[in-house]
């Protein structure tokens, strides 16, 4: 395990931000942190970073406790915040070597480190160019490739894709996919569930500093799919449809939306022969049945609304 955080909690006064989390992220994961604005995200992957102390419970980074053994944890990390400061006066070039030396990477090591960063973060053109110069989506990756001169282990990236249009995003979740590919493990916060659907492997779903949920991705998908919707439409008498289809087993509830009957079902099932065959007995014309699509949304949605069981 590579981080792992036991009970971690923070207030702020009385506010807490973040209550009793429970962590354990493995080595070579990508993981997704996702909640609302509010959530507590920053605030537990400043807590990974060593910037903040932890009010309570424990936070370690390969076995070594956060405010404790901190130096030897922050090698370890590459933090991008979810702001990028002021650098006026510096080329990409020149920015890049300066953290690099601040990481004590010098002479001969340096110039090839960073000509490989911005290899990887595809800025090699951009090389000479002033970093306020550059748009919001290469900020975002110089931020990246900034913390990748050390060669750390973990990356903790809070909400890297917010305020990029959809384009820059794009390029940002290759760049993603691409470290971790080459193993690095990633922990990495939005509050826009789909934007981390292809990259990570397992999300922990957080609000109001409570995590709700923490598994494989497939997992929330499925719990939030428990109880399928189907759509069925029929040519006439769409409320005498409901009252009977009501009835069968297994059927929750019967609800009427834009012309078509909402079917919710206790079970996940593909199988709607029932709800046919009670129509078609029953001389309805079927005009339509379908299975309702879930969407990773509407999943994040229910989920965030207590629903998880
Ligand atoms: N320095 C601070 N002082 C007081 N409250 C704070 C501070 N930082 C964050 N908070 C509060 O803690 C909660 C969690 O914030 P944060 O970790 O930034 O959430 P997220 O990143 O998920 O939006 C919010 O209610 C926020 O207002
Ligand atoms: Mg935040």
């Amino acid at each position: 395990m590579i981080v792992q955080t036991i009970n971690l909690t923070k207030r702020y006064g009385k506010l807490i931000a973040l209550n009793n989390l429970n962590l354990e992220i493995e080595d070579g994961e990508c993981f997704g942190y996702i909640g609302p604005n509010g959530a507590g995200k920053t605030t537990t992957i400043k807590i990974l970073a060593t910037l903040l102390q932890p009010t309570w419970g424990e936070a370690r980074i390969c076995g070594n406790v956060i405010g404790y053994e901190s130096r030897k944890i922050r090698p370890l990390i590459g933090y991008v915040p979810d702001f990028f400061g002021a650098y006026e006066d510096m080329v990409v070039q020149e920015y890049l070597e300066f953290f690099a030396s601040a990481y004590n990477i010098t002479g001969q090591q340096r110039k090839r480190v960073v000509g490989d960063v911005l290899e990887l973060t595809d800025l090699t053109v951009k090389r000479d160019a002033l970093v306020d110069s550059l748009s919001r989506g290469m900020q975002q990756r110089l931020s990246v490739a900034r913390v990748l001169l050390h060669d750390p282990k973990v990356l903790l990236l809070d909400e890297p894709a917010s305020g990029l249009d959809p384009r820059a995003r794009i390029e940002m979740r290759e760049l993603l996919k691409e470290l971790r590919n080459m193993g690095k493990t990633i922990i990495i916060s939005s509050h826009i569930l789909h934007e981390l659907a292809e990259l990570c492997t397992t999300v922990g779903i957080l609000e109001g500093g409570e995590l709700l949920f923490h598994g494989p991705l497939e997992e929330i998908v499925a719990r939030a799919k428990r109880g399928t919707r189907v759509h069925v439409k029929v040519a006439e008498q769409q409320e005498l449809a409901g009252k009977l289809l009501k009835r069968i087993r297994g059927v929750k509830s019967v609800a009427q939306q834009n012309g078509a009957l909402i079917i919710e079902l206790e079970n996940a099932t593909h199988d709607f022969t029932g709800i046919a065959k009670t129509l078609i007995q029953n001389n309805f014309r079927l005009c339509e049945i379908k299975e309702e699509e879930v969407n990773l949304e509407t999943a994040f949605m229910r989920l965030t609304k207590g629903l998880v069981q």
